[in-house]
């Protein structure tokens, strides 16, 4: 199995449509990813397990983990080569996405969503995580988001990632009038914030690559 993270495309939207209809089952309609895709505002990214025949060589078991996570984590080591960012979509199943609009200094987290079957494996943190140095890439100060007040699963991995609650929409979700609450992240560029950023990739590097091997 080889994974890896790379931007979205169109012939990933099915998939992702797929995602977003498990993850937000009340959201009528799911978001038009082509219009997203076309929106010179937004950037969406992919997370792939590509669960194809490998025509790597066979290599003995070694002691490291070379699970998913495990190979997700050296894509974050790694960086974005061509090669890892952007392989043939045909051949990969899609286990998560996410979302941002850049507007101005803000970037917006539209989505981010896993798969049911891949949650708790590290995908969403390591998505939000490419997200961040994304939106830091594209010249972002802060971050922002909504979610659903009885959404803690979201609201934990956010606070870990230095987000705040900044504000309250009251009853802005339309299918149960749930409150929405505002998120933010002080300047991404700020010292404080890159220490923090720093050491939660640190954690997260340690705490997926010490896991033991699957069996
Ligand atoms: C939110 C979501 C993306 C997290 O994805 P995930 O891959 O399961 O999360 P991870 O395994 O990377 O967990 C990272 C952190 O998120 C938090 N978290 C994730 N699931 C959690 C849960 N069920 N309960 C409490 N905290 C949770 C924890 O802080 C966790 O860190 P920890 O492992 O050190 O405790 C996923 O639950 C999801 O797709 N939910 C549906 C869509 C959604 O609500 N998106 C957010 C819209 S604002």
């Amino acid at each position: 199995m080889h994974c890896s993270i790379r931007r979205m495309l169109k012939e990933d939207i099915p998939q992702v449509t797929e995602i977003d209809r498990e993850a937000f089952p009340t959201q009528w309609p799911p978001a038009n990813y082509k219009h997203e895709l076309e929106n010179r505002l937004a950037r969406y990214i992919v997370a792939c397990d590509e669960a194809v025949e490998s025509t790597e060589p066979y290599r003995e078991p070694s002691k490291k983990p070379n699970g998913f996570i495990s190979r997700l984590v050296q894509r974050l080591k790694c960086g974005n080569s061509p090669r890892a960012y952007l392989p043939g979509p045909d051949e990969q199943n899609i286990v998560g996405f996410a979302g941002i609009w850049v507007l101005s200094d803000e970037a917006h987290i539209t989505n981010i969503a896993v798969r049911k079957k891949y949650l708790r494996q590290g995908i969403g943190e390591l998505l939000l995580i490419q997200t961040i140095e994304l939106a830091k890439g594209l010249k972002a100060d802060i971050m922002t988001l909504e979610v659903r007040a009885s959404n803690t699963a979201a609201q934990n991995l956010y606070y870990k990632y230095g987000f705040t609650q900044v504000g309250l929409r009251r009853a802005y979700y339309t299918d149960n009038r749930e409150d929405g609450i505002l998120m933010s992240t002080e300047n991404v560029n700020l010292d404080s914030y890159q220490a923090l950023f720093r050491q939660q990739k640190q954690a997260y590097e340690q705490k997926w690559h010490n896991q033991p091997p699957a069996g």
